[in-house]
């Protein structure tokens, strides 16, 4: 009887982290232009959501940089072609941009950097996606973000 409550226990304490909603999640961007995923879930239940970025690259943020930038998927191709045009002193995004829901700095190999924001702007069942708006990557560094 003791060993069955101690159980019970147990598994009650277990099943509070796998309830928990997950509320951030860490992207690795590399040196051959690559995200290692293409989908990012982003779930209301929380307040605010991380995406952290990690680049596991050596080749510096002039040649190979990368940053997550969200924006409706609708946006995603003239913030980009803005992007290019907003060039290396703004790290390659139009400073201010009412289109960019959340965006990490630009960085280089070896580096990391987050973004934090309020579910609130997203949509449950929008479309929108993530993608590095460093020259060239948009279209292959790209990705769905997923709201439910
Ligand atoms: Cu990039």
């Amino acid at each position: 009887m003791f060993a069955k409550v101690t159980l019970a226990a147990l598994l009650s304490v277990m099943a509070v982290p796998a309830m928990a909603a997950q509320c951030d999640v860490t992207i690795e961007g590399n040196d051959a232009m690559q995200f290692n995923t293409k989908e990012i879930v982003v779930d209301k239940t929380c307040e605010e959501f991380t995406v952290n970025l990690v680049h596991v690259g050596k080749l510096p943020k002039s040649a190979m940089g990368h940053n997550v930038v969200i924006t409706k998927a609708a946006d995603k191709q003239a913030v980009a072609t803005d992007a290019t045009k907003a060039g290396p002193n703004n790290d390659y995004l139009p400073p201010n941009d009412a289109r960019v829901i959340a965006h990490t700095k630009l960085i280089g190999g070896g580096e990391k950097d987050s973004v934090t924001f309020k579910t609130a702007d997203l949509e449950a069942g929008g479309d929108y996606d993530f993608f590095c708006s460093f020259p060239g990557h948009w279209a292959i560094m790209s990705g769905k973000v997923v709201v439910k």
